[in-house]
């Protein structure tokens, strides 16, 4: 699936005590690719993000597409397009989604395996997180990335399941509560149970923003087939911090993206005592292929 266009959210955060010295950092996220293109090469993608010069780009999950169906078990070609070329704008740490833990589990031999596929955009530059996380430190001030990789079970589309924040320590430790402690998660379905955990920042996507977005209802379903999802995607602001979903810049099996342009999410931090924006204020650049730069509309606070 190719999408000619895409849109680039850009929202202000400050909830999760940024240090002062990442006052002004600013992170891309990336999710759900789903091994599509945007304008055929990843181009108008790639300049949008040469444009903006983020410090960091965090990948939340799903770039790849794990089919379950042989001989090729996992579209990936063009995702790989686009990770060999993100290490030469940012530091690129990445994420897994429910689709790289199911290609974990697929054992085909005559297929690229997900071990290849670390190994390989870990020599272009990647660097996962699974369940591990890591650092940038400025002075005495750290900015701390934690990538979640939750077990398949909590992918389950018949039944509803819940994630305690011990479940989450289990599996990554603690959070770090004396640096900027941010959680790359997949699915925003336990937003509430990632801010209990710590999370200063929490980044997800997965639903792919309700796949059709209603005028003042949102996203429709998400894609554990769930109506009307609450966290679909924007910006929710918690008593410690933020919440943040994209849209995605893809789809797969069933390719519906309606009223719901794929999404590139800029991030801005802000530390307290700095001059602060309206929280979760967004900026929507609009677009049509190719970015041109300056044309920017002010839609103000997102909704809650
Ligand atoms: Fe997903």
């Amino acid at each position: 699936m190719n999408y000619p266009s895409f849109k680039t959210t850009e929202y202000t955060v400050s909830r999760g005590k940024v240090p002062a010295s990442f006052d002004g950092f600013r992170i891309a996220v990336i999710a759900d690719l789903h091994d599509c293109t945007i304008g055929g090469d990843h181009s108008p993608l790639l300049q949008q993000l040469e444009r903006l010069a983020p410090d960091l780009i965090l990948l939340a999950g799903d770039m790849i597409t794990e089919t379950g169906r042989a001989p090729e078990h996992v579209q990936y070609r063009n995702a790989a397009h686009l990770l060999r070329q993100l290490p030469a704008i940012a530091p690129v740490w990445c994420g897994l989604g429910n689709h790289e833990k199911r290609w974990q589990e697929f054992a085909g031999e005559e297929s690229l395996s997900f071990a290849d596929w670390r190994s390989a955009t870990g020599k272009w530059g990647i660097r996962w997180l699974e369940n591990e996380s890591a650092e940038l430190v400025r002075g005495e001030d750290r900015l701390r990335v934690t990538g979640l990789s939750l077990p398949r079970r909590f992918y389950n589309k018949r039944k509803k399941v819940i994630l305690t924040p011990a479940e989450i320590e289990t599996l990554v430790g603690r959070a770090d509560r004396e640096a900027y402690q941010i959680l790359l998660a997949h699915t925003p379905a336990f937003t509430e149970s990632y801010m209990a955990w710590g999370a200063g920042l929490a980044l997800a996507g997965h639903y792919h923003g309700g796949v059709v977005r209603l005028p003042f209802l949102g996203g429709v379903i998400s894609t554990n087939f769930r109506l009307f999802p609450k966290y679909d995607c924007g910006c929710y602001p918690f008593p410690s911090g933020e919440m943040v979903v994209t849209a995605g810049l893809g789809c797969h099996t069933i390719p519906v993206r309606l009223w719901n342009p794929p999404e590139l999410i800029l991030l801005t931090l802000r530390s307290e005592g700095q001059e602060r924006l309206p929280e979760c204020r967004e900026r929507v650049p609009l677009q049509q292929g190719r970015m041109s730069a300056g044309k920017e509309e002010v839609h103000g606070t997102h909704r809650v």
